[in-house]
């Protein structure tokens, strides 16, 4: 296949992220003229960037995309777009006001530019949010979106009907990815979010019996952050537009048998203690159905639950020895 990577410029928005710092690395690989990453460390970090800060092909702007001017000299002259720059769940549901402009707004003027400045494709970073509570299981990406209710998922959907109807409208190719739960080293340990798998390790390594807020059947499929990354490559590098695909492992895992997987991995013999749960979860499984993106993307999973944890573990831990 054609490696449209090489000799091109591409802004990652949201590059110094979790996700995105994974998708930096990964085109770093391909011989791109230029990387050019716009974030604005409200969840991103240096330290996220530490292995290709100093490459001369990369471009950095700490600054905001909805700064509508700096936004367009990011775009202009790039051949490509991943747009990964968003606000989490939890972060649009405690302020609409700020979901409102990051994750529409701003998602809008990047659309606008893309047509302004003759972008080849986005790739837009979507969630399995949208889906809510899904209504089969596995997933496929034609189940509908009505059971969700967050301000996110709704978001989300906007930005790939956005996307879809600039490609209607303008001709802009795109494809949105919807990632199921992803997991990996540089995930956020310390933000008022903290993963329940962070509090977990912080539990093991002081010996505190974890906890679960109810009966830990809540179920979820987690995927190991690299596997995203390259999802986004094959997205890119694959003649395909005008798409979603759900980026999932296909396992459904509770949050029961993920403890036993991090208790397993980190050779711990400690027992979870139930709590009752504190909130209502209306999304209560999660399992997505990957086969478009493995026919049309080549794209499968590669890391095991167990593999991924014993990566998150040691990165962890070696994370809180030095800080
Ligand atoms: N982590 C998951 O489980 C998950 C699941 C589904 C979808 N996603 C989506 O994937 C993408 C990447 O997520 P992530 O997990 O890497 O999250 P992240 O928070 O680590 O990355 C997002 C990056 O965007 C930056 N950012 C936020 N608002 C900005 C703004 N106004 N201007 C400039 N930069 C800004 C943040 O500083 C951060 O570095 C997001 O679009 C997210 O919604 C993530």
């Amino acid at each position: 296949m054609h490696n449209k990577v090489k000799d091109s410029t591409i802004l990652v928005t949201g590059g110094a992220g979790f996700i995105g710092s994974y998708v930096v690395e990964e085109l770093l690989q391909l011989q791109p003229a230029k990387i050019v990453i716009i974030d604005n460390f409200i969840r991103g970090s240096r330290e996220n960037m530490k292995l290709f800060a100093a490459d001369p092909r990369i471009e950095f702007h700490q600054g905001d995309i909805r700064d509508t001017a700096l936004l367009e000299s990011c775009i202009s002259g790039c051949d490509y777009i991943f747009h990964m720059a968003a606000l989490r769940i939890n972060a649009c549901a405690a302020n609409p006001a700020d979901g409102f402009e990051v994750m529409l707004k701003a998602t809008f003027d990047v659309a606008q530019l893309a047509v302004k400045h003759k972008i080849k494709k986005v790739i837009y970073s979507s969630s399995a949010s949208v889906y809510g509570l899904a209504q089969h299981f596995p997933t496929p990406e034609t189940d509908n979106p009505y059971n969700n209710q967050t301000f996110y998922g709704a978001a989300k959907m906007w930005g790939e009907q956005l996307f879809r109807s600039f490609k209607f409208m303008y001709g802009l190719d795109y494809v949105a990815l919807r990632y199921f739960n992803a997991y990996g080293p540089r995930m956020d340990t310390d933000g008022k979010y903290t993963e329940v798998m962070i509090k977990w390790l912080d539990c093991i390594r002081d010996g505190r019996n974890p906890l679960i807020y109810g009966d830990g059947s809540t179920t979820m499929d987690f995927v190991y952050v690299r596997d995203i990354a390259r999802a986004n490559i094959a997205a890119l590098q694959a003649d395909i537009s005008d798409e979603a695909f759900n980026i999932g492992n296909c396992e459904e895992t509770s949050l029961k048998q993920l403890l036993d997987v991090l208790l397993k991995v980190n050779d711990s013999t400690l027992e979870p203690e139930f709590r009752e749960e504190n909130s209502i979860n209306p999304v209560s499984r999660r399992l997505a159905d990957i086969s478009k993106a493995k026919q049309l993307l080549s794209f499968s999973p590669s890391v095991s639950l167990e593999q991924g944890m014993k990566e998150l573990s040691a990165w962890y831990f070696e994370k809180i020895k030095t800080a």
